[in-house]
């Protein structure tokens, strides 16, 4: 018996302000186009189930686990990755806590954390535990990683402004 081949598609996807046309399976991941297709290793394979939060992306703004969506979801949508973040308060705010350690969990807490002070700029304790439940980190305590988010929220009531 003959398995019949699904046929690949052509996509254009916005990834990181960049259109960008790709031909993919109607069966791979976002992480999988982004990763193998495009090459951007930002976002990393953990889990690939949905529950680490390694593969973390930003899809219009609202973090999505990037193994659990298809690339053929993402079209008409802005995609950005931690290759499209330059310089962030949240980044730096990483480096100054030190919320990190091996880094493999790292680009997925940004993008998230990157989120969460855009959308909940009034996050207190419990949003922000809460937030960060997404992901998963094996080595670096959690309290380094919320002190980085709760730097930036600080900084950026203190100025009066968000950072978007
Ligand atoms: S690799 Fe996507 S959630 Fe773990
Ligand atoms: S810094 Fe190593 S898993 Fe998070």
């Amino acid at each position: 018996m003959t398995i019949p081949r699904i046929p690949k598609v052509s996509i254009d996807l916005l990834v990181n302000n960049e259109m960008r046309n790709v031909v993919v399976r109607p069966s791979d991941t976002l992480l999988r186009v982004l990763r193998e297709v495009l090459g951007l290793t930002g976002a990393k394979p953990g889990c690939e189930n949905g529950d680490c939060g390694s593969c973390t992306v930003l899809i219009d703004g609202w973090p999505m686990k990037s193994c659990i969506m298809l690339a053929v979801e993402a079209v008409n949508q802005q995609i950005t990755t931690i290759e499209g973040l330059k310089d962030t308060p949240i980044q730096n705010a990483f480096l100054e806590q030190w919320a990190f350690q091996c880094g493999y969990c790292t680009p997925g807490f940004i993008m998230n954390c990157h989120a969460l002070v855009n959308i909940h700029p009034d996050a207190n304790d419990k949003v922000i535990q809460e937030w960060l439940e997404s992901n998963i980190c094996r080595c670096t305590g959690y309290e380094e990683i919320e002190a980085a988010v709760k730097s930036v929220l600080s900084k950026q009531r203190s100025d009066g402004r968000y950072s978007h």
